[in-house]
C-alpha cells in the first residue's frame, strides 16, 4: 500500500504543471464539505473574486538585452535568507485536510528554504510543528482576556519560535454561508452525510482520517489559546473563541511589551492601521482580506499595497497574501511595494492530494516560475522589481 501511495503521489506531482492543478485534485480527493471549506470564502465570495482579478489589473514591461544568466531568487527577512520571496499562510484544522497536514507543511517549508506560518487553530501542537521547521512563524489568535493572552506569548517563546502573528480580520465569525450548504463545521457533527462523504472518498478516509484517529486520537484545537481546545469532532461541544470582538490597540501594546521576538500584524487594508501597527512597534504587517473569508466585499490586498507601502514601507515589512498563484503574481506584488508574500490555499491542497512531495513540487513550481519570469522581466534579483516594471491594463 506504501508503495503505491509513493507511486501515486510522484504521478500526481509529476503531472501537476502549476498551482491551480493541485485545486483540480483535491476537488476529487476530499470529501465536499472539506474542500469547500478551503476553497470557499464569505457570503458572496466578492472578496475571494478580488482577490484573483486584482493580479489582472497590472502588466509587466519588460527590459531586454540585460545578461540576466546570475540571477536568484533568494530573499531576506528579519535576519534571515530565504530561497524565496514567499511562504506558507498560516491555515488551520490542515491535519484534517492531509495526514499530519501542518507537520508536512513545515517539513515542505524547511525542505524548500521558505517559511511556514502555524496557525492558531491547527490540530497539532505548535510544540510539534516548531520542532520540525524552526523558521517556523507563529499565528496567534487572541483568546481577550490579557492572563490567557500572556500566557499563549510564553507558550510561543518556549517553544522557540522568533515570529509571532496577530491576526486581526477576525472580530468576529463571519458568514460562511458555503459551509453550512457544504455541509462544514467546527466541531464537525457526525452523521448520514458526513458518513457518505467518507465512504465516497475512500482514499482520504483511510489515509488521513482513520489513520489519524487510530494513531493520535480524536484531533483537538491544540493552539487557539494557551490550554488544549475543544475537539474537531463532536456532536455537543460549542467553540471557545474567546472574546475576540474586545481586543484593541492595547492588546497589540501589551503584546509588544512581552514579546522580545518579531511581531507581525496580519489583516491589515488600511494605511492608516499600518502605521497605527508600526508606531506600537510591529516589525511588520501582511496586507491581507484572510483569502476572501472575512468580510465579504473587502477590497483586494494587492489594490491597497501601493499606499500602504508608500506610508509604512521604509520603517517595517510590507508584507501580502491573496491570491498568489503563479512567480508572476508574485513579481507584480514585489513590484508594488511588498518584500514578501504568503500562498495559502494551493499548498494546502498539494499536502491533501500527495502529502510531503505535494508541498515541495508546490514550492518548486512557484520557485521555478519566479527564476525563469525573473529572467523574462530583465531582473536578476528580487530585489530589482519595481514599479516601473508594470504598468495598470
Ligand atoms: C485560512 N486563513 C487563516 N488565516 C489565519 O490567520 N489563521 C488561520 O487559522 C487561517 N485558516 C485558514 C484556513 C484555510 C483553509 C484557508 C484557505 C485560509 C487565511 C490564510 O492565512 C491566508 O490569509 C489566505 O489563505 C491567503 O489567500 P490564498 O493564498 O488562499 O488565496
Amino acid at each position: 500500500i506504501s508503495s503505491g501511495n509513493t507511486d501515486r503521489s510522484t504521478r500526481l506531482c509529476r503531472d501537476a504543471l502549476c498551482l491551480d492543478d493541485f485545486e483540480m485534485r483535491a476537488r476529487r480527493h476530499l470529501p465536499k464539505p472539506l474542500f469547500g471549506y478551503i476553497a470557499g470564502a464569505t457570503e458572496t465570495n466578492a472578496s475571494l473574486r478580488h482577490n484573483a482579478e486584482a493580479f489582472q489589473a497590472y502588466a509587466f514591461r519588460p527590459r531586454v538585452l540585460r545578461d540576466v544568466s546570475r540571477r536568484s531568487t533568494e530573499t531576506s527577512l528579519f535576519g534571515k535568507t530565504h530561497a524565496a520571496p514567499f511562504g506558507i499562510a498560516p491555515m488551520g484544522i490542515s491535519a484534517l485536510m492531509a495526514y499530519r497536514g501542518d507537520i508536512v507543511l513545515a517539513q515542505g517549508a524547511d525542505q524548500s528554504g521558505i517559511p511556514m506560518i502555524i496557525s492558531g487553530s491547527s490540530l497539532i501542537p505548535l510544540e510539534e510543528i516548531a520542532a520540525v521547521s524552526p523558521q517556523a512563524w507563529f499565528q496567534a489568535y487572541l483568546p481577550g482576556e490579557p492572563d490567557r493572552i500572556d500566557a499563549l506569548i510564553d507558550r510561543v517563546a518556549a517553544a522557540g519560535i522568533g515570529t509571532i502573528l496577530l491576526t486581526v480580520d477576525t472580530a468576529t465569525l463571519p458568514n460562511r454561508e458555503n459551509n453550512v450548504r457544504a455541509g462544514f463545521s467546527t466541531p464537525l457533527r457526525p452523521g448520514l452525510r458526513l458518513a457518505w462523504q467518507g465512504i465516497s472518498h475512500p482514499r482520504w478516509t483511510t489515509g488521513t482520517f482513520l489513520r489519524t484517529i487510530v494513531r493520535h486520537g480524536i484531533p483537538h484545537f491544540e493552539n487557539s489559546y494557551s490550554t488544549r481546545g475543544p475537539p474537531i469532532i463532536s456532536s455537543n461541544v460549542t467553540r471557545d473563541f474567546g472574546k475576540r470582538d474586545h481586543l484593541n490597540w492595547s492588546h497589540l501594546e501589551r503584546i509588544r511589551k512581552r514579546w522580545a521576538g518579531k511581531l507581525v500584524v496580519k489583516g491589515i487594508m488600511h494605511p492608516e492601521d499600518a502605521a497605527r501597527a508600526a508606531d506600537t512597534g510591529a516589525d511588520g504587517v501582511i496586507v491581507s482580506n484572510h483569502g476572501g473569508r472575512q468580510l465579504d466585499g473587502t477590497a483586494s490586498p494587492l489594490q491597497v499595497l501601493p499606499e500602504i507601502a508608500a506610508r509604512v514601507g521604509d520603517s517595517i515589512a510590507v508584507m501580502i497574501d491573496g491570491g498568489i498563484r503563479r512567480g508572476t503574481d508574485i513579481m507584480k506584488a514585489l513590484a508594488l511595494g511588498a518584500c514578501f508574500v504568503f500562498v495559502g490555499r494551493p499548498f494546502l491542497y498539494a499536502a491533501a492530494v500527495a502529502g510531503l512531495p505535494g508541498v515541495l513540487r508546490a514550492a518548486d513550481i512557484l520557485k521555478t516560475e519566479l527564476h525563469s519570469n525573473m529572467a523574462l522581466l530583465g531582473v536578476t534579483g528580487v530585489n530589482d522589481i519595481s514599479t516601473d516594471y508594470i504598468t495598470r491594463t
